[in-house]
């Protein structure tokens, strides 16, 4: 009886929830999980920040997840790109992110988010670590975990981005690193209701990767400050005459293999070569490299570096490159069902200072004390966080124009609210209509009713058999 009345209210649960949320995803050894399909979960992501670093503006109230007609114009284009995951590097904890978030989140796209800012005091300074270790730094990170927490797509938190980029910057940052961790995950375990990773970007800097990845992943006495997720920076694999093994692929892929916790790509891209074709697309979601959890492209707007795959005009329109076409094309050829867990659960070697190969890498375990009054921020919280919460998402109608490569305007300009909780996944559409389009190029640059729609649905038959399995049950 008593079940039947928890089934109950968890179907009713079920009919009168307003808003469609994503399964949060969880760390279960070196695979990220679907809490709820129990299917792993490989992210492919695209990084984004538009308007760059300059893009965060607390000032003006606004950060690159504040202006709901700005994520959703992305988020459309996000969507028929195939993503299930964005990264976005500098938000402001004390502004709403509730449209933005939701906007994601009903698209079936996933939210990494860094904790740190650009401006000063908001991130650990590399020349002094222990300068910038204080309460003031950790209301701010806590502040980005309390604005966060609540939105079932938020899939991680990253606790720093390539600090430590030479052997200079890696003799004692990693051990406020880890530090910062520790305390990320003290206040997430006392203060939100599910488990979120919190884990380290690191700087392909081959030098010290090893090094960097053995500090970060090690048992400390259980001291908690482990990263619980790995992303590499990647920029090896450049251009399409590159292979898995002269980008170097085959080393990453020994050093992960025995990974205790979940690596991927958080950045990945290779501008050397334009216009980019994505080559290493298909070999990060191979069988050979199944140790990692996928990757995030970088990045969705076209920067002064010179990385996107789209360009967003200042008349608020966004014009395709053909980088995102070959994007595009490349994750709708991943069989995305055919994704399978690794089931590794290594247990992670203790901290040593045989771990650390070079001798001038950080092999200091002795991770700092928490910060003077920083213990009683992690205990009872930080004073009037904003929590962010999801929101119905009413407009799904693209509020700006979008160009395809060649110039031609891109249809079918709607948000598609994906129903049954679903994860975005590739669609088979081709956005960017083909040249001076004739009637057959643009039915196929239209690919909202062909490809888009089935095979979406193919991805969640089983969750759609699931939902009818507890009706009938009932
Ligand atoms: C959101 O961005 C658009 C396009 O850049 C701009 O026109 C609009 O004023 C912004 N809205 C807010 C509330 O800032
Ligand atoms: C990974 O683990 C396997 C099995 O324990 C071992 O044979 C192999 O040498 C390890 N590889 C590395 C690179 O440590
Ligand atoms: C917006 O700006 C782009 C780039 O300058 C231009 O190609 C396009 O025609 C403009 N669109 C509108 C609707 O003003
Ligand atoms: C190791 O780091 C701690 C701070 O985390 C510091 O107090 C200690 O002096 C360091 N030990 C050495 C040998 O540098």
């Amino acid at each position: 009886m008593r079940s039947l009345l928890n089934s109950l209210a968890v179907l009713t649960g079920l009919l009168t929830s307003v808003a469609v949320a994503v399964h949060p995803v969880e760390v279960q050894g070196q695979d990220l999980i679907d809490t709820v399909t129990k299917k792993r979960f490989m992210i492919v992501g695209v990084d984004y920040q538009p308007g760059g670093q300059a893009g965060y503006k607390p000032q003006e109230g606004s950060d690159p997840l504040t202006n709901k007609s700005v994520c959703l114009r992305d988020a459309i284009m996000l969507q028929k790109l195939g993503a299930n995951t964005i990264r976005v590097y500098n938000v402001d904890p004390t502004l709403n992110h509730d449209d933005c978030a939701s906007i994601f989140n009903s698209a079936g796209i996933y939210m990494i988010i860094d904790v740190n800012g650009p401006q000063s005091g908001e991130s650990i300074n590399r020349a002094e670590p222990w300068t910038s270790y204080h309460k003031d730094y950790l209301k701010r990170i806590f502040g980005v975990v309390e604005n966060f927490k609540n939105y079932p797509n938020t899939l991680a938190f990253f606790s720093a981005n390539e600090v430590m980029n030479d052997m200079n910057t890696g003799k004692v940052n990693p051990q406020y690193i880890r530090a910062v961790q520790r305390d990320l995950k003290a206040y997430i375990k006392a203060h939100a209701d599910r488990t979120i990773p919190v884990g380290y970007s690191a700087a392909d800097v081959r030098d010290i990767l090893q090094d960097t990845w053995a500090y970060m992943q090690c048992d400390n006495n259980g001291d908690g400050s482990e990263s619980d997720i790995f992303g590499l920076n990647s920029y090896s694999w450049c251009g399409g005459d590159a292979t898995f093994a002269s980008a170097g692929y085959d080393t990453l892929v020994d050093m992960f293999q025995n990974s205790s916790v979940p690596v991927f790509f958080s950045e990945y891209g290779c501008n050397e070569v334009m216009p980019r074709v994505f080559d290493e697309v298909a070999s990060l979601y191979s069988d050979k490299m199944a140790a990692l959890s996928g990757g995030l492209v970088y990045e969705y707007s076209q920067e002064e570096s010179n990385f996107g795959i789209a360009v967003i005009n200042d008349n608020g329109t966004v014009s395709l490159r053909s980088d995102y076409d070959a994007l595009q094309k490349q994750f709708n050829k991943l069989d995305v069902t055919k994704f399978t867990a690794t089931g590794s659960k290594i247990t992670p070697p203790k901290c040593d200072k045989k771990l650390i190969t070079n001798d001038a890498f950080d092999s200091n375990f002795t991770i700092p004390a928490v910060c003077p009054g920083c213990q009683t921020l992690i205990k009872n919280g930080i004073d009037k966080p904003t929590n962010g919460k999801l929101v119905k998402v009413t407009d799904t109608k693209g509020p700006n124009k979008v160009y395809g490569s060649a110039g031609g305007e891109v249809s079918g300009l709607t948000l598609k609210l994906l129903s049954n909780d679903g994860v975005n996944g590739p669609s088979g559409e081709t956005s960017s209509p083909a040249g001076q389009s004739s009637a057959s190029s643009s039915a196929e640059g239209s690919g909202d009713k062909t490809g888009a729609a089935s095979k979406l649905a193919g991805g969640w038959t089983l969750l759609a058999a699931g939902a009818v399995a507890a009706l009938t049950v009932l």
